[in-house]
């Protein structure tokens, strides 16, 4: 075979390099594994003895780390040792939306990819394979290719003066906070590339516990494209059911029952049918807005202006939320006391990228309300930098103040209201009884994921409005 691959190198180590090479490396403890990043803080964090110090939380990854952490798995600044060193290079950076500049707000900035294919460019020695994991803009491997220098070779593979590149794609379909289980047991896994050696030497890694069907190989548009295909379509489920959710509020019907009735069509199937406060995350919106670029980008204009309306109604979907507080605590929440439970973007992670809590704190903020935040695993920093504001208001462009605190009940006491924004199971366990006696009445509550025992707050005394539910209670 072509490609013995001994050394792996991951550049970035964030949600994506490092619970994938997390179990990468448990699975082939032959290869050596160094996922490495600029960003020396986060290295320091994958390194701490305290494995509740790691930079991400997601359940399942500790107990890898443990098994895995210097033995076949390192992390380190050391950019140039372990690229000279690698036989594949993984590419798991940033991809944010441009800010500025061409194709703002829509296009996928690639500074960091540009730079990471430089840095590939400058240290890699001999054969590399070249692994595009971060999602990205269809065509970026040719880019990537160019920057490697491909200019003056032939199609498949270029050279450098003493190296030789290949580029596959290799796009991640991991969820956070189920992400172990997802690169445990994926639904597939899908290579995208031109050259037969280099896709069945990534294969080959794979199926050390994947099972040969499930890894799909196409040519690399098709696996660039499927990404953000397979994104955006998740996201338009999301949207397809909240605009629904808003149809029982005004009907009477019940988004659940309306959900589970039309998720047991096969056709249709039960996943990602739950009504909420619409999606965040760092992909669903990123990922359609590229494609809407790319669609403006080809003279599409009718396939953007319908992906488009999926972003659109999910910004509806968040809006309406401060809106309905708003209007239920008598048109005003100045000076009164919102209690936000949960902050990320989904349970069981620390990411609050794009999470539907900002958008909600900021607007309540701007109502006048006093926000308390209590999320279990996001930390006070990181809520001061997604608001943008210190602890109190001290610059007076809202009239309103935030706060954290490290508990349910303490983010409850004296409160008008409390909003459930993320499905932290704890949530679930609310002693009702117990924060309707701390809290200032009439009080309220506003359930935006359908918990099952928050019927029981109307019982303690609390008056519910729940996200899809036209029965108010
Ligand atoms: C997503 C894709 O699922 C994953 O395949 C891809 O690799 C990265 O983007 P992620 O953003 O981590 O993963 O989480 P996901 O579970 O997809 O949830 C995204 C958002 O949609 C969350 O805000 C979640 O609360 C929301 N959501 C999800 C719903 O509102 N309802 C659902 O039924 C499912
Ligand atoms: P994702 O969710 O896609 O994993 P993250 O932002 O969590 O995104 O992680 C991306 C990581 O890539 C960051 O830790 C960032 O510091 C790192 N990174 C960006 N550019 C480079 C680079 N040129 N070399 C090494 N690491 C990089």
């Amino acid at each position: 075979m072509k490609y013995s691959i001994k050394n792996i190198c991951c550049i970035g180590a964030g949600y994506v390099g490092g619970p994938t090479m997390a179990v990468i490396a448990s699975h082939c403890p032959n290869i050596q594994i160094n996922v490495i990043d600029i960003n020396e803080e986060r290295i320091k964090a994958w390194n701490d003895e305290n494995l509740n110090n790691l930079p991400i939380f997601e359940p399942g990854l500790e107990s890898l780390i443990r098994k895995c952490r210097n033995k076949n798995l390192h992390f380190s600044c050391n950019v140039q040792k372990h690229i000279a060193n690698a036989d594949m290079i993984f590419i798991s950076v940033n991809t944010p939306t441009k800010e500025k500049g061409l194709g703002s707000g829509q296009a996928i900035d690639l500074k960091w990819i540009d730079s990471t294919a430089r840095q590939i460019s400058k240290y890699a020695r001999g054969k590399t394979i070249v692994v595009e994991k971060s999602t990205l803009p269809v065509k970026t491997a040719k880019t990537i290719k160019e920057i490697l220098g491909s200019k003056n070779l032939p199609k498949k593979q270029f050279k450098t003066q003493d190296s030789e590149f290949v580029v596959l794609s290799n796009p991640e379909f991991l969820a956070e906070g189920t992400a172990i289980k997802n690169l445990q047991k994926p639904d597939r896994v899908l290579i995208g590339g031109e050259e037969l050696e280099a896709i069945e030497a990534l294969s080959k890694i794979y199926s050390h516990w994947i099972e040969k069907e499930k890894i799909i190989t196409t040519n690399l548009w098709s696996a660039e494209l499927s990404k953000l295909t397979a994104n955006a379509f998740l996201a338009q489920r999301i949207s397809s059911i909240n605009s629904i959710s808003a149809l029982c509020e005004a009907t009477g019907a019940d988004i659940n029952e309306v959900a589970l009735a039309i998720g047991t069509d096969q056709r249709i199937g039960k996943e990602f049918l739950k009504s909420g406060p619409g999606f965040g995350g760092s992909c669903f919106k990123k990922d359609i807005l590229n494609l809407i670029y790319l669609c403006n980008y080809y003279g599409l204009k009718e396939v953007s202006d319908y992906w488009q309306k999926v972003l659109d109604l999910n910004d509806w979907q968040t809006r309406r939320i401060s809106k309905t507080v708003v209007e239920k605590l008598f048109g005003t929440i100045s000076g009164k006391k919102i209690a936000i439970l949960g902050f990320s973007f989904k349970a069981n992670t620390n990411d609050t990228r794009e999470s539907p809590a900002i958008k909600i704190c900021r607007e309540l903020l701007e109502e006048g309300g006093k926000i308390s935040i209590y999320d279990p695993k996001v930390s006070l920093n990181q809520i001061k930098s997604d608001l943008g504001l210190e602890k109190y208001n001290l610059n007076n462009s809202f009239d309103g103040s935030w706060k954290f605190e490290n508990s349910i009940i303490e983010a409850s006491r004296n409160a008008d209201a409390i909003i459930l924004v993320t499905e932290w199971e704890e949530f679930n366990q609310i002693d009702w009884d117990k924060i309707s006696k701390v809290m200032r009445h009439p009080a309220w509550l506003f359930d935006t994921r359908s918990f099952k025992n928050t019927y029981k707050a109307n019982y303690y005394g609390i008056r519910v409005w729940k996200l899809g539910n036209g029965l108010e209670e």
